[in-house]
């Protein structure tokens, strides 16, 4: 992209590359060399700073602490050849970066400042997108309050930083799900379709139990009814059945996934049928039970498509027909793959190099 946004850069003396194995990087554990980070203060954003990845020095008030006022984002660079790493719609990233903000209170940095932040500090650190097939440099940005103050407040000092991460895969085997009644992940009015930092600690005890009890992730119900399939985990869920690839409908308690709108938008150019709607969990159990559920399967960014294995709910067990990924969960992971890394044509210009 073209910028007139400058960034004071201060490198490494030493790169950290040589210590690290990028083929065996595990997830969100290894960081690259540089991060970006600028600070709000006086009600304005200041200049943006690119400087070596590490601590930063904040005090016990620090109200991000106490309050959870902090939203991120996920995405990821992909290795093509020794000149080209691709991003991949990175501005849908940007537009959910700012509804978070403004559901949390936060003043979102400018579009040029995102952007061309990701895109210079990836210039900078390209040495550390892994080649190895199937693992990529994750993309961390955040933002949070910055405020040295106790009082539940919107704070008057943020920051923003990027940081990259070497990663291999999320989930490397098909998941199992059980539902609960005890535990909601969002509730109407609330913070669902926001990647706030709060929903992810919130659904972490759920999902111990859920683990617990011998499941991986849990399958979460409306807060309402507890009958109506929201999300999975961190993921978007979808379902094949009887042929017709079905989602649950944004109704403001669901993440509007970018991965999720990529398969949507696939299954529309194929022409294969698709509903966006409600989805009851009986209806779900019921096509377990008669056959006609075909696949399942989990989509994030983090995790790109991830099949599920076995569906717990209120007692009983139901096995999609595929307990790994299915022709069709394939496809999508494949295309996806290939889009990403500019193997094949990319029909929706997804990917900027
Ligand atoms: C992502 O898929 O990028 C996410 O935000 C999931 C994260 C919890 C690793």
């Amino acid at each position: 992209m073209s910028t007139d946004i400058t960034f004071d850069i201060t490198k490494v003396a030493q790169s950290r590359i040589d210590q690290v194995d990028l083929d065996d990087p595990g997830f969100g554990r290894l960081f690259s060399d540089h991060m970006l980070e600028v600070s709000y203060n006086e009600g304005e954003w200041q200049q943006p700073k690119i400087k070596p990845y590490g601590t930063i020095e904040v005090v016990p008030a620090l109200n991000v602490f106490h309050y959870a006022q902090s939203v991120f984002e996920g995405t990821k660079a992909y290795y093509v050849d020794d000149e080209t790493v691709n991003l991949f719609r990175i501005g849908q990233n940007y537009e959910r970066f700012v509804q978070s903000c403004k559901r949390m209170c936060i003043p979102p940095v400018d579009r040029e400042v995102f952007l061309g932040g990701i895109e210079k500090l990836i210039e900078i650190d390209h040495r550390w997108v892994p080649r190895k097939e199937g693992n990529v440099l994750y993309i961390r940005p955040f933002a949070c309050a910055f405020d040295p103050v106790i009082s539940a407040n919107p704070a008057e000092e943020y920051r923003f930083f990027v940081i990259t991460s070497p990663v291999g895969s999320y989930y490397n085997k098909s998941v199992k799900l059980t539902t609960s009644k005890r535990y909601v992940r969002a509730v109407k009015g609330g913070v669902g379709a926001a990647k706030a930092a709060g929903n992810y600690a919130a659904s972490f005890y759920p999902a111990r139990k859920a683990q617990e009890m011998g499941y991986d992730q849990v399958l979460w119900l409306d807060a309402h009814e507890h009958t109506y399939i929201e999300e999975v985990g961190t993921m978007n869920i979808f379902f094949i059945i009887d042929g017709v690839l079905v989602t649950p409908k944004l109704q403001g308690t669901i993440l509007p996934g970018i991965t999720r709108d990529s398969v949507l938008r696939l299954a529309n150019h194929w022409e294969i049928p698709v509903e966006e709607r409600r989805i009851n969990i009986e209806e779900v159990i019921e096509a377990g039970q008669s056959g006609k559920l075909e696949e399942v399967f989990g989509t994030g960014t983090a995790a790109v498509i991830a099949p599920v294995e076995e569906i717990h709910h209120d007692g009983i067990s139901v096995i999609p027909k595929e307990k790994d990924r299915g022709p069709v969960g394939q496809k999508l992971y494949d295309t996806i793959y290939d889009i990403q890394r500019s193997r094949i044509e990319d029909p929706f210009n997804w990917v900027r190099s």
